[in-house]
């Protein structure tokens, strides 16, 4: 009888809980992050904790993991593409592979720095800048566009990296918004005014205090690490004018597989990205922009509606074309 009653009891406990692990599976998120392990790990952890919700993360470069979502299709096991830059997100967009995320969390994110069609938001931001020496330039002096860079009054006095991601974003940038002929203009011009070529941001910042070069163009977070140690660090920072390609900022991003199951759970995520506290570890932590409002600004930033005047405008989904980018600079003979 006993015995019975116990095989009832454990047929029911089948019945209502299968043991297919549907409701651990909902729990388990895949996210294919571009963002590195050693930057967003924390963050992650802190999302486990409070939610109960297992993360695996598929670290990778950003441009390879956008590559493999196109290949994987709808059997990738991904619910969520973290991107490095907006080139990435606009050609899974592009695909048709994300899931439109709810009207409120859109419009969390100015409309700059997401998909006008909710297929992806920005979840921080990270600023092309004109980095100079305050001590050979004066505020006067300063070019008020990227463009002018190529007049003799700057010749062998600017350094760059054309190797660094972020200024070929920059590249695509000004090809999208000022066209193909200019921005190749632009490039011949650099050359011949003898723009120094530096392997990546550091060095450049590093040779603007060395006296090497008077002017940079790099990201807008390095000067801050070295101000971090040193407020009299003798670099100095500042935007061009406004619409200026060479204030672009590059977004990190996130979106939604539509294939994913579990499509509320990654809404959660994101939820989670663009909470403040989220928002202000990514200032805190390594300087760079919020998308929201109301998150306490490092010193060193300009408030995010002062930038947001300053940013070029245009569709940042078409940001994709970096093999084109590439060929101008092989062709122009930078890379
Ligand atoms: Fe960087």
């Amino acid at each position: 009888m006993f015995k019975h009653a116990m095989t009832y009891v454990l047929l029911t406990a089948l019945l209502l809980f299968p043991i297919s692990g549907n409701i651990d599976a909902a729990e388990e998120l895949t996210l294919y992050s571009g963002r590195s392990k050693s930057l967003v790990q924390p963050l992650i952890q802190q999302f486990e904790k409070e939610t109960g919700i297992t993360v695996k993360v598929s670290y990778g470069n950003t441009t390879q993991l956008a590559a493999a979502l196109m290949t994987e299709g709808e059997k990738s096991p991904a619910a969520l593409f973290w991107a490095q830059d907006a080139g990435a997100l606009g050609a899974v967009s592009k695909k048709g592979l994300f899931a439109k995320l709810p009207e409120a969390i859109q419009e969390k994110v100015p409309a700059n720095f997401r998909h006008a069609d909710g297929s992806w938001v920005a979840t921080s931001g990270r600023a092309r800048v004109l980095a100079y020496s305050p001590e050979r330039i004066t505020t006067e002096q300063l070019p008020k566009s990227v463009f002018e860079l190529t007049q003799p009054m700057w010749k062998n006095r600017i350094g760059w990296a054309p190797r660094n991601a972020s200024f070929q974003a920059f590249v695509t940038a000004m090809r999208m918004q000022a066209g193909e002929t200019r921005a190749e203009e632009w490039l011949r011009g650099m050359k011949e005014n003898g723009a120094k070529t530096y392997a990546k941001n550091t060095p450049i910042i590093e040779a603007l205090a060395a006296g090497e070069i008077d002017i940079g163009l790099p990201n807008h977070y390095y000067l801050l690490r070295f101000k971090k140690s040193n407020a009299n660090f003798p670099v100095a920072q500042t935007f061009f004018k406004a619409n200026d390609p060479g204030n672009l900022v590059n977004v990190a991003g996130i979106g939604i597989l539509k294939s994913s199951k579990h499509q509320k759970t990654a809404l959660t995520f994101v939820e989670f990205l663009l909470s403040a506290k989220a928002q202000q570890f990514f200032v805190s932590e390594v300087f760079e922009y919020p998308v929201i409002d109301g998150v306490i600004p490092n010193a060193n930033l300009i408030p995010l509606p002062a930038l947001l005047k300053l940013v070029p405008t245009f569709d940042l989904n078409e940001m994709d074309d970096l093999e084109g980018t590439l060929a101008l600079l092989r062709k122009v003979g930078i890379l």
